[in-house]
Parts: structure tokens; sequence; C-alpha cells
């Protein structure tokens, strides 16, 4: 029996960098489900198809393929009708499409079955907004991780800041919070605290404490 550990929580939070951390402190499967509502959003922009519930987004669903496989180096690839699209996605044109058609019912419904099977045949830390609450509501270890919106706006500050990029704090905690309302307030699947999940909460931790808190808590809990 494979086991399964699901780490939500809102944009920001480093669930990405810290999942990848404790999957390898364990030996799992890390797996970036973000990555696939990009594909699919990718596949949208591509076909000029609107992110909202429509026809066409039902008929792109049944016309594309999308898997999930890994690389030599054990990094998740995802595939668009069999083509590499793992670099691509990671535009902001790829992160706003990402997040409008993730709200879109079929969406969220196509790709459930897939998350699932990863689930069944590998033991996973599986990162996203719905996993503890709807993808794998039975994983053994369910982490809800948060940090304030001033904290998770600081982070991504001083990120771009490095990168040379010329941003105002202010505008990235508005994107924030606004991502925030709409991870929480959309119909389907919003992100929530799953039952039964353990809370952790970042703000005051840099990134190698809240890895090492993750990585205790699933120790705990497994
Ligand atoms: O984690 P990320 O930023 O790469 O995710 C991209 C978008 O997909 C984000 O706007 C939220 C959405 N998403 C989701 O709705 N459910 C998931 N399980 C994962 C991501």
């Amino acid at each position: 029996m494979s086991v399964a550990i699901a780490l939500d929580g809102p944009a920001g939070a480093g669930k990405s960098t810290i999942a990848k951390r404790a999957a390898k402190a364990l030996d799992f499967i890390y797996i970036d489900t973000g990555a696939l509502y990009r594909t699919i959003g990718l596949a949208a922009s591509r076909n000029r198809v609107k992110p909202q519930p429509s026809r066409e987004v039902d008929e792109l669903l049944s016309k594309i393929t999308v898997d999930l496989t890994f690389n030599d180096m054990g990094e998740q690839v995802v595939l668009l009708d069999g083509e590499d699209v793992s670099g691509l996605i990671r535009t902001p044109e790829a992160s706003m499409m990402a997040s409008k058609i993730s709200a879109v019912p079929s969406v969220r419904a196509y790709l459930l079955d897939l998350q699932r099977d990863m689930a069944k045949s590998h033991n996973v830390i599986m990162d996203g907004r719905d996993i503890g609450t709807v993808v794998l509501p039975d994983a053994k270890v369910k982490i809800f991780l948060t940090a304030s919106p001033e904290a998770r706006a600081t982070r991504r500050y001083k990120e771009l800041c490095e990168k040379g990029m010329d941003v105002k704090y202010e505008d990235i905690l508005y994107d924030v919070i606004e991502r925030d309302y709409n991870d929480t307030h959309r119909t389907t699947a919003p992100l929530k605290p799953a039952e039964g999940c353990i809370t952790v909460d970042t703000t005051e931790l840099d990134f190698e404490q809240s890895a090492e808190k993750v990585i205790s808590v699933i120790k705990e809990n497994l």
C-alpha cells in the first residue's frame, strides 16, 4: 500500500520548495499539481480558448492528453500531447491562465483521476490547494502550510529584487491578497484547511526552519 501526504496552502507559502526537501528526506515522490493546471492553461492559450466554463473548454479537454512523468534526476516533467512543457508553464502569463482555468469545474474533474492514480502507484507528497479536501481526503498526513500575506509578499519581493526586477512591495502584497481571495472564494474546491489537517504557520520561520518543521510533523504522524 502506498502512502500519501497532502500539502495544501496559499500561493507563496513555500509549498513546493519545502515539499521537494521533504520528499528527498523521506524518499517519497514529490508531485506539483499546480503544474497540471498550468499545462491546461497553456493548452487553452495555444488554442485561444477562454478560461471559463464553456463547451470550448470541454472540447479542448477531450482533445488533449496531459501526462506526468519524471526525468533521470527524479524531477517532475509534464507532457502536453507528448511535448515536455515543464519550462513553458512557468511564465507570468501561464500563472494567470492557470489561476483562471483552475476555477472551471470540468478542468478540476479532468485532473482528478490523474492525481489519484499517481498516489495509488507511488508514495507521494502532493502539493496543491485541494489535495487534503478533495483529491486525497484519506491521505496519511495532511498539512496546511500558511504564512501571513505580509510574510509571503516580503519573500516574493526579496526573490524578485534578487533577480534584478524593479517591483513595488505594495503591488506584490496586493497580488497576494487578491490571489488568496480568488483561491478561497471559488465555488469548486476552494482553498481551505482539510478536516484533520495540521496547520504549519511559517510567518516567523525561515526556509530551513519551515522545512524541518514540516518534516518533523510528517515523521510524527506517519
Ligand atoms: O501552485 P501553482 O501556483 O503552480 O498553481 C497554479 C494555479 O493552479 C494556482 O492559481 C492555483 C491552481 N491550483 C489549484 O487550483 N489546485 C491545485 N491543486 C493546484 C493548483
